[in-house]
């Protein structure tokens, strides 16, 4: 039994207005984040038995004003998903040429660990800076963003870097880890950070793919 399979047999047997969100029951909407045993899961991949607990504890996501019960509005953490721009902005508009990553390039590497967010917005309620700067960006929309930054097949550079090299963006990040403890997808979101600190200081390094025609897809 699951903790999403508990909160079914209470709605059944017990309360039936109890409201909680769920989609998928496999891991891959990302719809049934909450805090469980004060640590933020997906309740469909926690499995009541693993938890060792007499009793369970379950609540709303932190930092998301809460709706009913479990069910939160994600709209803190998609207003700020938007600002780091995760949409492909294609370099050439309309092209029908198969884009090609190399595993072993510089990009591949990062995407094969860190493509796979669902929104859950788990990273964003385990983390602690958004209680205190409620316009922090936030782990998943700054992974997202590095992502899009390296990808050779996207132009939109300028609008991303200013968003990650600002004062809400990967500076206030306090590297507390908690966003990777909390990730059901285990992407190494504190690495994405600390990825993007290091080279904001390096002029040209994510300008440099624009003019490489190499990268050109
Ligand atoms: Fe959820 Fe992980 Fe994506 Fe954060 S990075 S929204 S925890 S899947
Ligand atoms: Fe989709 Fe849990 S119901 S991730």
């Amino acid at each position: 039994m699951t903790v999403l399979d508990g909160l079914f047999e209470i709605q059944r047997k017990i309360d039936p207005s109890l409201s909680f969100r769920c989609s998928c029951r496999v891991g891959m909407c990302g719809s049934c984040a909450m805090v469980v045993n004060y640590e933020p899961r997906l309740a469909c991949q926690t499995r009541v038995e693993k938890l060792k607990s007499a009793v369970i504890n379950v609540a709303p996501l932190h930092h998301y004003p809460v709706m009913k019960d479990l069910v939160v509005d994600m709209a803190p953490f998609f207003d700020q998903w938007k600002k780091g721009r995760p949409s492909l902005h294609p370099a050439i508009k309309g092209n029908k040429k198969l884009a090609i990553v190399p595993p072993d390039s510089e990009f591949g590497k990062h995407a094969a660990h860190k493509r796979d967010c669902i929104t859950c917005g788990a990273c964003y309620s385990a983390c602690s800076i958004p209680g205190s700067n409620p316009d922090y960006l936030g782990p998943a929309a700054i992974n997202k963003s590095l992502l899009r930054l390296l990808d050779p097949r996207d132009s939109l550079v300028a609008d991303r870097l200013q968003a990650v090299n600002s004062e809400t963006g990967v500076w206030r990040c306090h590297a507390q880890f908690n966003c990777v403890a909390a990730c059901p997808k285990s992407i190494p979101l504190t690495d994405s950070i600390m990825y993007l600190k290091r080279n904001l200081a390096r002029p040209g390094k994510f300008n440099d793919k624009l003019s490489d025609p190499n990268t050109a897809h």
